[in-house]
């Protein structure tokens, strides 16, 4: 089935190379919307930009004579005049947007194979966001049995062509779970999550998060996935941090049409700009009223900047930076700001996907305090192993030999060992020296933590310098003190 390697891991997201009938491509990938009726920019001068592989509508192709014509005769490839591999989609999304589609399932998928598709797309049907439970259950019966009758039509390790399970469920995260499971279980050589371009279009990319997640954890992990229709760029950290391995762009024309000039972290009007902020081939070669006048230069720069941002991507998750990368997109826009807050509500699902070790972190925000990492820190408190007298503090004094532990308190982690002073992750990771209160907060609740795991195995001392007077947990600690004997609370400078 799938063949599809996974290089690199960072959070959900990952680095993979995909095996198609024309060659591998590397993953994260964004593809180019070719519209065959208009094409705009050249798929040999895609290459250029960094395209690895394109997208173009299947049903487009197939409602207009010649262009049907000439793609059963000699391919979509020559259509489109390019030897990349090329996913070809169905029309579900003119389906949503005009509801006029005269196509069956049985046919578009037939014609994608005979006009050489390297990935077909069954004629799913994409439910608006928000609808109500009873049409979005229906539509997502009929998806099913379409990409049933695909998988019939198109048995696994039959052909050369791959076979995308599309996942739909509207706004109702359990329906997007089972809609996943349900995929699944037919088995696709790739799957894609569908019906969140009207999301993308309200900006209201918390909401995307969930359903992504509900998505991503019940489809298997050794295939790709493609999100429909997230083609900016200030997404896709966010997005390939959960999962998403395959985009399509259309936004590159489609924000150009609007005199829009795309950037890693939003979109300005053309009109507004006094000089142009990037470095791209067009950028450096023209002014802001050259690129007023003229769709095709913006829109080149829009892809100039949407592959540059893919690039960006991947090389944080070779680095291991990637939460880094997505706090700093997110950090730029108050809804994307909300689907960051929203991805720490997942730091514990999360977690279990990231790998357990990887460069020191940055704490950048108190978003920062609810990173994987600390998670995963607070998860293991419990291998710590305690006996006698210990200190726990949050400053290092001389003259602590006469204890036989001793903890340092770093946030946003808590406790550590004086033995793990230099040790990933908590001796190594950057903190500012003026800590917010979340940082400090998850350093407390894991003292505690560590307090109430250890209750009756040994003598506490929890010693704090000023700096954190007046926090509401060291009341919390301190009625564990009195709960517990065994443990005393100091202040240092008392
Ligand atoms: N393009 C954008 N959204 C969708 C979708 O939900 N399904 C398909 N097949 N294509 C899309
Ligand atoms: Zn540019």
């Amino acid at each position: 089935m799938t063949n599809f390697e996974i290089q690199h891991k960072d959070l959900m997201g990952r680095i993979g190379k995909l095996c198609t009938a024309h060659g591998y491509i590397e993953t994260p990938a964004i593809l180019p919307v070719i519209n065959p009726n208009i094409i705009s920019i050249e798929a040999a001068e895609l290459k250029h930009y960094g395209a690895e592989m394109l997208i173009t509508n299947a049903y487009i192709i197939y409602r207009k004579q010649d262009l049907r014509e000439e793609a059963l005769k000699t391919g979509i490839h020559s259509l489109l005049g390019t030897d990349m591999p090329i996913m070809t989609d169905s029309g579900s999304y003119q389906l949503y947007e005009y509801k006029d589609v005269e196509v069956s399932n049985a046919k578009i998928l037939e014609f994608q194979q005979r006009i050489g598709s390297d990935v077909c797309v069954p004629l799913d049907i994409p439910t608006a966001p928000y609808s109500n439970r009873e049409r979005a259950k229906g539509d997502l019966d009929v998806t099913l049995n379409r990409l049933r009758e695909a998988r019939n039509l198109m048995p696994a390790n039959e052909q050369a062509n791959m076979l995308a399970g599309v996942v739909q469920g509207s706004t109702f995260t359990d329906l997007r779970a089972d809609s996943a499971r349900q995929a699944a279980e037919l088995g696709f050589d790739l799957y894609a999550i569908g019906g969140v371009v009207p999301l993308l279009e309200s900006h209201d990319f918390a909401r995307l998060v969930d359903i992504i997640i509900a998505s991503k954890r019940n489809l298997p992990l050794n295939a790709p996935v493609h999100l429909f229709g997230a083609g900016h760029p200030m997404l896709f950290a966010l997005a390939v941090a959960l999962g998403c391995d395959l985009f399509d762009s259309a936004a590159y024309a489609l924000f150009a049409k609007d005199k829009r000039y795309l950037t890693n972290e939003g979109t300005k009007k053309i009109g507004n700009l006094r000089a142009l902020p990037c470095s791209c081939p067009v950028c450096s070669a023209h002014s802001v009223a050259e690129l007023k006048e003229s769709k095709d230069l913006l829109a080149s720069h829009n892809l100039w900047v949407t592959f540059e941002e893919m690039r960006t991507v991947k090389q944080s998750i070779a680095e291991g930076s990637l939460w880094e990368l997505c706090e700093r997109r997110c950090r730029a826009y108050p809804s994307l700001l909300d689907a960051l807050e929203r991805i720490t509500n997942y730091s514990t699902l999360i977690e279990k996907y990231d790998t357990a070790t990887k460069r020191p972190f940055f704490y950048l925000s108190h978003y920062s305090a609810h990173r994987p990492e600390v998670v995963r820190y607070s998860n293991r408190l419990n291998r710590f192993y305690v006996s006698h007298s210990v200190l726990i503090t949050t400053k290092e004094e001389p003259g602590e030999e006469k204890f036989d532990h001793i903890f340092l308190v770093k946030p946003p982690f808590g406790p550590y060992p004086v033995e793990l002073k230099e040790t990933y992750p908590v001796g190594q990771s950057e903190i500012p020296v003026t800590i917010d209160d979340e940082a400090r907060t998850v350093a407390l609740q894991n003292v505690v933590k560590l307090l109430m795991m250890n209750k009756g195995k040994a003598k506490f001392v929890f010693r704090y310098d000023n700096s954190w007077e007046g926090h509401p947990l060291l009341e919390e600690i301190s009625k564990h003190v009195e709960l517990m004997e065994n443990i005393d609370l100091h202040n240092l400078h008392r």
